[in-house]
């Protein structure tokens, strides 16, 4: 396991994610436990984009249940089809808010927070899970995280 993430400074975004993706795959080389991948996951992420909030909801019968994250506490509990994460469970794809005030039932699970990327976790086709991040600045997330977080999350199913 790597010891340490060498993150670039004074990189985009793009080459941050882009140097970030082996360290990640490194991180979870021969752990196949999925709750120790997404937290090594979580706090890569963390350590690389210093994100307000980011973290993972399971799918646990009909809601998403509080997994590994990093930031602030959180709600522990998300009904199927309520909020962001729950939408993106509903509709099995990834959404980017760029005004969380603006989203019809946003679940404020901080006041801080101004715009947010959940994208789904498939497994067989299934949301199985889904990766939460959240920013405290307005229209911070864009095509870029969502080809980035979605290969990231792709090497969890793999590992
Ligand atoms: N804002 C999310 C809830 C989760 S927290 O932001 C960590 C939502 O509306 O689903």
């Amino acid at each position: 396991m790597a010891e340490d993430l060498h993150i670039l400074q004074n990189s985009s975004k793009e080459e941050r994610y882009k140097s970030l993706i082996p360290q990640i795959k490194a991180l979870l080389k021969g752990e196949t436990d999925s709750v120790a991948n997404m937290a090594n996951m979580v706090a890569a992420l963390k350590q690389a984009f210093n994100f307000f909030w980011v973290g993972f909801y399971i799918v646990r019968k009909n809601e998403l249940v509080l997994a590994p994250f990093q930031g602030p506490v959180a709600c522990t509990r998300i009904a199927y089809g309520r909020g962001v994460c729950g939408t993106a469970w509903q509709q099995g794809r990834t959404l980017i808010v760029p005004d969380v005030e603006a989203f019809p039932g946003h679940i404020a699970c901080s006041s801080l927070s101004k715009s947010e990327i959940v994208v789904p976790v498939f497994t067989n086709n299934e949301v199985i899970a889904i990766l939460d991040v959240d920013s405290n600045k307005l229209n911070d997330f864009d095509k870029v995280d969502e080809i980035y977080l979605t290969e990231i999350i792709k090497l969890l199913i793999l590992s």
